[in-house]
């Protein structure tokens, strides 16, 4: 596992960006076939869906040869709801960008068969190659998509039923009323985020720093699904200092060590 800190949540978005360019630029420089990108929705990637939109207006950057797939949808929420996982990523992202909208792919929670919808994802992904890049971030309780505690850490894209918790958390985003919230969402599993080649979680702000000492920190465990990126041979968390802020000072100074070593 690489662990990044920066001092604000705004320095540490920016240098994921900067990251995932630098990735699909390095895969463009070898190869014709198309970079295939997993992304997330939430608080946490607006910072990083930002810069990438600036560096791509800046020309700096294009995603006309990217594949995405996105990690997680509500289950029974029109797609043309304003909080629809659809809705976000065209309002944050995908409208801003040059992304193939063909290449896009986001689960579809309104499926007449949903079991099919999830195995059919799987499918697609496989036949794009396997992702190369997903990017991600951590709920408060550990969860990575909506792989929430005690979730199969071999689990694959399926039904979920969200937790009490993880619906008083998005509450936020549907007037604050908990029984608005969907109970049930589709999303990729755990397996379906670590068999991607590279896997950048975000966590940013103190609300974030339990689950992330649980997850760097902490054992492998089903309790806290985010700690399954340390079976990952290329996971890097990228962390504002409160998010970093429960660490222990020896693994805080151990990651500065390697990035300033990787860096010369
Ligand atoms: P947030 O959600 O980015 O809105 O904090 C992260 C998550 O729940 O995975």
């Amino acid at each position: 596992m690489n662990l990044i800190i920066r001092k604000t949540a705004e320095e540490a978005a920016v240098w994921a960006a900067h990251y995932i360019a630098m990735r699909i630029r390095e895969k463009a420089e070898r190869t014709d076939k198309p970079f295939v990108l997993g992304l997330p929705t939430g608080s946490t990637p607006i910072g990083t869906y930002q810069e990438l939109i600036r560096m791509f207006k800046a020309g700096e950057i294009s995603f006309k040869n990217v594949i995405t797939f996105n990690m997680d949808e509500y289950v029974g929420l029109p797609e043309t709801h304003p909080e629809s996982y659809h809705s976000f990523m065209l309002r944050n992202f995908f409208y801003h960008v040059d992304v193939p909208w063909d290449n896009i792919h986001i689960l579809n929670g309104n499926a007449a068969d949903l079991e099919k919808e999830c195995a059919d994802y799987e499918q697609a992904i496989t036949e794009a190659g396997g992702i190369d890049l997903f990017l991600g971030g951590i709920g408060e309780d550990g969860h990575i998509a909506f792989n929430e505690p005690f979730s199969s850490l071999v689990s694959r894209t399926r039904v979920v039923t969200l937790t009490h918790d993880t619906r008083v958390v998005n509450s936020r985003f549907f007037a604050g009323d908990v029984n608005q919230v969907p109970k049930q969402a589709l999303t990729v599993g755990v397996a379906t985020i670590l068999g991607a080649k590279e896997v950048v979680i975000l966590g940013f702000g103190e609300k974030k720093a339990a689950a992330v000492k649980a997850g760097v920190e902490g054992a492998y465990s089903h309790t806290i699904t985010f700690s399954a990126l340390q079976a990952h041979e290329y996971g890097t968390v990228v962390l504002d200092e409160p998010a970093a802020s429960r660490l222990s000072s020896e693994t805080v100074r151990y990651f500065r060590e390697v990035e300033e070593a990787n860096a010369r």
